[in-house]
């Protein structure tokens, strides 16, 4: 009896003395990781669409995070923050899914037109029971994408709305001829049609977007595709809602019947870490809580690969593409913020998950063309938080910032040996790797250190012929705590700086990654 008590109290305080998140952490013994790094077989472009984004009617995301309207004594263009508008067009974003998400199966475009005093009032269903006052609308979203220089995404209502609607409203954005829509679009204040090249025809229609079987969402999807046309030269990328997660049986099903009218399927993938009912904490973790979701975050690759041979099959010639167009962390909502809101901070954590993320996409380029981070303000693993007229920036968007090189740039194949880092019976790979090489012929090499406590050194041979790289810089991404995270109040606690632990000897690269890190180099020749 008193054996078990004192085993008990042992194992309690064996788990009270477990490390939390904001412990700084002891470093321990350098792991080791080795690559080869194949720059002379180029694979294929990695697109960069694959660094697209997401703003949904959800929580702040819209309202509040980029848009403030024109009265606003936040400084704004036309509504649109001018504080948001600036970070977003250095990092190249490159499209921009818009307006959800489940909120898209329940829009109707013409609400979100004309006088913004005009617009009607709606519920937002699946976020909390807001009212929508419609002030972010068509005109207000294409204008916002040409201020951050980013392709259009405009996904459309299957789950409750018509092929004709979804018809005029490609009409009313593309048409350049005098069409009443045409003239409708012009009189509201724009005269050129727009370049709309991505449409999403419903989402998760399997769920929020009408809860549907795979059958009948693939009739609906064949039905409406023949409504979504190409006017004045605009060619839109037509985009059928694929599957959650792992539900791969509604991509079987769609693949097989949707052969025509289709130029993308999409995918949703969500890391969690744990269960939908029970989230888990966004800071003040404990180190379990990193592996369970960096152990979520990896699987990805798993599910690509499987998505990848159900596509083979329909597809074999690789026609229609995998857009990947939600992704990221979802945790427990933050304390004192309303749980449909799904507002959450952003760690370090998040940062390792991007760049090893982005790692694996890359090696999926052949079919992945497309993925969207959830989402780009104030919702999920967000780039940017506001509060009021503060902005900040968090870890993920450094890494978006950080791997902008290989946007478009060729996939270098690597092959990577690498230690376990261990916590218990969880494992993951110390390293994850990706390379590329650019248009000017430079070689982009992201290494992200997955380890907590544990600093990595990378030896890398690069297998190059015809080229001489001569020379190496970098940046570094990495903080104190697995949960160090930026604040309003220090808003550059996580930031890029510039890498001095990268030698290049010949064909031999080293590299010293801290514990937790993310780190980008570039090999130039002389
Ligand atoms: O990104 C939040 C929600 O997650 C989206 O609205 C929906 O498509 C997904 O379930």
């Amino acid at each position: 009896m008193k054996r078990s008590a004192l085993a008990i109290s042992a194992s309690l305080l064996g788990w009270l003395l477990l490390p939390t998140a904001t412990d700084v952490l002891l470093a321990q013994e350098a792991k080791r990781a080795t690559l080869t790094i194949r720059a002379g077989e180029p694979g294929p472009q990695i697109s960069r669409h694959l660094y697209g984004h997401f703003a949904e009617h959800l929580g702040r995301c819209i309202y509040d995070g980029l848009w403030v309207g024109p009265q606003s004594s936040i400084p704004n263009t036309r509504g649109i923050r001018n504080d948001v508008i600036e970070a977003l067009r250095k990092i190249k974003i490159p499209n921009l899914r818009w307006p959800g998400g489940c909120f898209a199966d329940q829009y109707h475009w013409r609400d979100g037109i004309g006088a913004a005093e005009k617009r009607p009032r709606r519920v937002n269903i699946h976020w909390g029971g807001v009212v929508e006052d419609n002030g972010f609308g068509t005109h207000e979203f294409l204008d916002f994408c040409e201020r951050i220089g980013a392709d259009p995404y405009v996904a459309s209502n299957v789950g409750s709305g018509s092929p004709q609607e979804m018809a005029d409203w490609i009409e009313y954005m593309t048409f350049g001829g005098d069409s009443d829509l045409a003239k409708l679009r012009q009189a509201n204040g724009r005269v050129q049609p727009w370049k709309v090249p991505f449409l999403g025809i419903g989402n998760e229609n399997w769920g929020c977007g009408g809860r549907m079987t795979p059958e009948y969402y693939s009739d609906l999807y064949r039905r409406f595709s023949v409504y979504a046309r190409d006017w004045s030269g605009n060619r839109l990328q037509r985009i059928a809602a694929g599957p959650g997660g792992t539900e791969l049986h509604w991509l079987d099903v769609l693949a097989e019947r949707v052969k025509e009218g289709v130029q993308g399927i999409s995918m949703h993938y969500y890391t969690l870490g744990n269960t939908w009912q029970d989230k888990l904490p966004a800071t003040g973790f404990p180190e379990k809580d990193w592996y369970a979701v960096l152990r979520d975050a990896l699987k990805i690759d798993g599910v690509l690969a499987e998505a990848e041979k159900i596509m083979e099959r329909h597809d074999p010639n690789g026609r229609v593409g995998l857009y990947v167009d939600e992704w990221g962390t979802w945790y427990k909502a933050e304390a004192g913020t309303n749980p449909a809101f799904l507002y959450q901070q952003n760690t370090m954590r998040d940062a390792v998950v991007a760049g090893a993320t982005f790692n694996i996409l890359h090696r999926h380029a052949q079919r992945v063309k497309m993925a969207n981070i959830a989402q780009l303000v104030n919702v999920l693993q967000a780039l940017i938080l506001t509060e009021g007229g503060k902005m900040v920036l968090t870890p993920t968007y450094h890494v978006f910032d950080m791997y902008q090189v290989h946007q478009d740039a060729a996939f270098l194949p690597v092959d990577v040996t690498t230690d376990n880092s261990t916590l218990g019976a969880e494992s993951l790979p110390a390293v994850s790797a990706s390379a590329s090489r650019d248009t000017q012929g430079r070689v982009h090499v992201s290494l992200v250190n997955l380890d907590p406590r544990a600093p990595v050194t990378v030896e890398a041979r690069i297998i190059i012929e015809g080229q001489k790289l001569t020379s190496v810089s970098g940046r570094v991404l990495t903080a104190p705590a697995m949960d160090t995270h930026n604040g309003f109040e220090a808003p550059n606690r996580v930031q890029p700086a510039a890498f001095t632990g990268a030698t290049l000897e010949g064909s031999f690269l080293k590299a010293q990654l801290p514990p937790r890190s993310v780190v980008v180099l570039t090999l130039a020749g002389p």
